[in-house]
């Protein structure tokens, strides 16, 4: 065995930036490791044995690369990408080769050896794998100093998650570590580093032992998992619990996972994987993918929906701005006061004014056979309004007048205590009154924990961006009621809260602390509306696309947290706002800015339907009547 002389100084690839990234194997991970690159300005190659994987990466690259594009920071472009079958000419001019093959070791083992024997010998050589350190990959190997270049980069799952964690195989340089950190930094990634190698890396070392504890507290008969997951959300503020997490990866894919920690470390199985495998896997329960359900009981299949016999034929309302016209030669004046409420048949075909010169209408629904809506007036002008009128359209009343909310956006009304929850923009608030405006409440102050000034005057734009309330939705069921605060423009920072109905002893929006995150790092979440009868929420988003201009749905547990990840109903909308849910003929009405009103299928097919079509409107509030 010759002795181990490891270089003591390392350099980086020179001419990194006009090099070029290569990544080995264009599947779900490896094109989007690629998108991060490109998004960031470098000259991104694939490599795939697979001609038409080669083909799905690049259109994937196409399609995704400029969402992916917002976190960079290298402000370098144009971003160029290519693929090829041939790993010689891929890698010819690399500065850094990550290889997403399938996870077989002697696989990767022979990646490897090819990548020494192929690749600059300045190139740093990345895995992908999580489930092999880098140090198992090194068999055939032959220069000691290779070692030093070679890694594991753990992406999760970019752009969602945009965690990368980098880690040793027992010789690489701790420097290329450190300024590998930084270009992934710099290209929009979120990366750490383990300097030491670790089986399950970092955050999935520390995620097994949560995960293998709750199986402990379930298995000893401590807790249910309902009543675990409970306790972790609240004291941790999030809107996921471990056993509701385990019931979503599979529980036979936890049980496979700790299965190498057993081995490695020599634990007891009885009451981790054994017990999964009597109680769960044994009976076919592995989880939400499986209808018996996992941990957690299956959840009641949907009611079948039924079209009702002799149904009155139901119209959708639906708001215009008015800025869908020509703005030329107006003034502001004009310009906001051209907002019209409209009445239009489920097809679209017919269609009459109910009201007209209303200054940018948001929100609207209707109760005891009136309709109320909201005007947010001048934005920044503290003169939005709430109205109300009759179904034909006679009789407006101005129930909130000018000056009192801000900018009050999406309108939801609890029918059984005839109250109207309005969101507010621009004041951070959630407001609740009567329905002929008395009693005008706020529930929800986004400011409260900025110092109060008593000469506060509300002309004066308050309140951060991220404090913005826009959507509001009111759950009587689960005594709740949620709202959304969107973020900035396309900033993946849009948040859903809850709170409950009721004040509880003597709080106040100021000094209330039962308000409960739900959602987090959405797109640009907009208008949202819960159903009941499923104890399901679904809201709009006019964020980036992929993710963003979409029609959300998600169930939630009887705490009122998401049950699910969101699930996506239709994208590729026109700045989506307003929604409304028809459940008896399971499908979902949405309006955009573009001038669109669409039907969506409830069903998981992502059909989407145009019913309206108007160039010229710029539709908020949508309700049925
Ligand atoms: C190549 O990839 C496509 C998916 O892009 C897949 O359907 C096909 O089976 C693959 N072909 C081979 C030979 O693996
Ligand atoms: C690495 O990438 C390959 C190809 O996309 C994939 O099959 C494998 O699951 C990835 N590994 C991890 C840990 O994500
Ligand atoms: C809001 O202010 C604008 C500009 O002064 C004015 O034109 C508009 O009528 C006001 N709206 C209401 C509802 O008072
Ligand atoms: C608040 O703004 C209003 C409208 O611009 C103005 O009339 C009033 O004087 C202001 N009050 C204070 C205390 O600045
Ligand atoms: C409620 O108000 C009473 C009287 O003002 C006060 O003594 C008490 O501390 C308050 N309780 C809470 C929970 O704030
Ligand atoms: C969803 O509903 C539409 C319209 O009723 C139908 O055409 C489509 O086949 C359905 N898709 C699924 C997956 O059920």
């Amino acid at each position: 065995m010759p002795a181990i002389i490891e270089p003591s100084q390392w350099t980086a690839p020179v001419d990194y930036q006009s090099r070029t990234v290569v990544v080995l194997g264009g599947g779900v991970l490896g094109r989007r490791i690629a998108t991060c690159w490109c998004s960031a300005g470098y000259s991104v190659i694939i490599r795939d044995t697979n001609q038409s994987q080669c083909d799905d990466a690049l259109q994937y690259i196409k399609d995704n690369v400029f969402s992916f594009a917002t976190r960079a920071t290298t402000g370098r472009s144009p971003p160029k990408a290519s693929a090829t079958l041939d790993l010689e000419v891929a890698i010819q001019n690399a500065w850094i080769v990550f290889e997403c093959v399938p996870e077989i070791l002697d696989l990767k083992i022979d990646v490897f050896a090819e990548l020494e024997r192929l690749a600059p010998k300045d190139c740093i050589l990345a895995s992908n794998s999580s489930s092999y350190k880098s140090s198992a990959m090194l068999a055939k190997i032959v220069h000691q100093d290779t070692k030093t270049r070679i890694l594991n980069t753990h992406y999760m799952m970019p752009p969602t998650n945009l965690v990368v964690e980098i880690m040793t195989d027992g010789h690489t340089f701790p420097e290329l570590m450190q300024w590998l950190a930084e270009r992934h930094r710099e290209a929009g990634s979120s990366p750490y580093v383990a300097v030491k190698e670790s089986t399950g890396f970092l955050f999935n070392r520390i995620w097994a032992a949560i995960k293998r504890e709750c199986l402990m507290v379930m298995a000893e008969g401590v807790s249910t998992p309902e009543q675990t997951d409970k306790a972790w959300m609240e004291i941790l503020g999030c809107s996921f619990g471990p056993c509701m997490s385990m019931d979503s990866v599979g529980l036979d894919t936890v049980a496979l996972i700790e299965k190498h920690y057993i081995e490695e470390r020599g634990l007891d199985s009885a009451l981790t994987v054994d017990f999964l495998q009597t109680n769960y896997l044994d009976h076919g329960k592995l989880g939400m993918k499986s209808d018996k359900g996992g941990l957690y009981a299956p959840r009641p299949s949907k009611p079948q929906s039924s079209p009702i016999a002799k149904a009155p034929e139901k119209k959708l309302i639906v708001l215009d701005t008015g800025l869908g016209q020509s703005l030329a030669g107006k003034a502001p004046a004009e310009i906001i006061s051209r907002g019209r409420l409209l009445e239009v048949s489920l097809d679209g075909k017919k269609q009459r004014v109910l009201s007209e010169g209303l200054p940018l209408p948001d929100g609207v629904e209707a109760h005891g056979g009136k309709l109320y809506y909201t005007n947010m007036g001048m934005p920044s002008l503290n003169n939005g309004s709430v109205c109300s009128l009759d179904l034909d359209g006679t009789d407006t009343k101005t129930i909130v007048p000018p000056g009192k909310i801000f900018t009050p956006k999406q309108l939801s009304i609890d029918h059984a205590a005839n109250k109207l929850y309005i969101a507010d923009r621009e004041g951070c608030k959630i407001w609740r009154c009567d329905t002929d405006g008395n009693s005008l409440e706020v529930l929800i102050d986004t400011a409260r924990d900025s110092p109060k000034n008593d000469n506060d005057n509300k002309s004066i734009t308050p309140g951060d961006i991220m404090g913005q309330c826009i959507g509001v939705t009111i759950a009587p069921s689960l005594n709740k009621f949620f709202w959304t605060q969107k973020g900035p423009a396309k900033g993946n920072r849009g948040r859903i809260f809850s709170a409950n109905i009721d004040f509880t002893g003597n709080s106040t929006a100021v000094t209330r602390n039962d308000i409960s995150l739900i959602a987090d790092k959405l797109p640009e979440c907009i208008d949202l509306e819960y159903v009941a009868k499923t104890n399901t929420l679904y809201w709009t988003d006019r964020g980036e696309v992929p993710f963003g201009n979409c029609l959300y749905k998600a169930a939630l547990t009887d705490q009122g947290t998401l049950a699910e990840k969101p699930q996506i109903l239709a994208q590729n909308f026109n700045e989506a706002i307003g929604l409304k849910v028809d459940v008896d003929a399971n499908c979902v009405y949405v309006s955009d800015l573009g001038g669109a009103v669409w039907r969506v299928e409830d069903n998981g097919s992502e059909k989407k339907e145009r019913v309206l079509d108007e160039q010229t409107s710029c539709f908020t509030g949508l309700t049925i009547v």
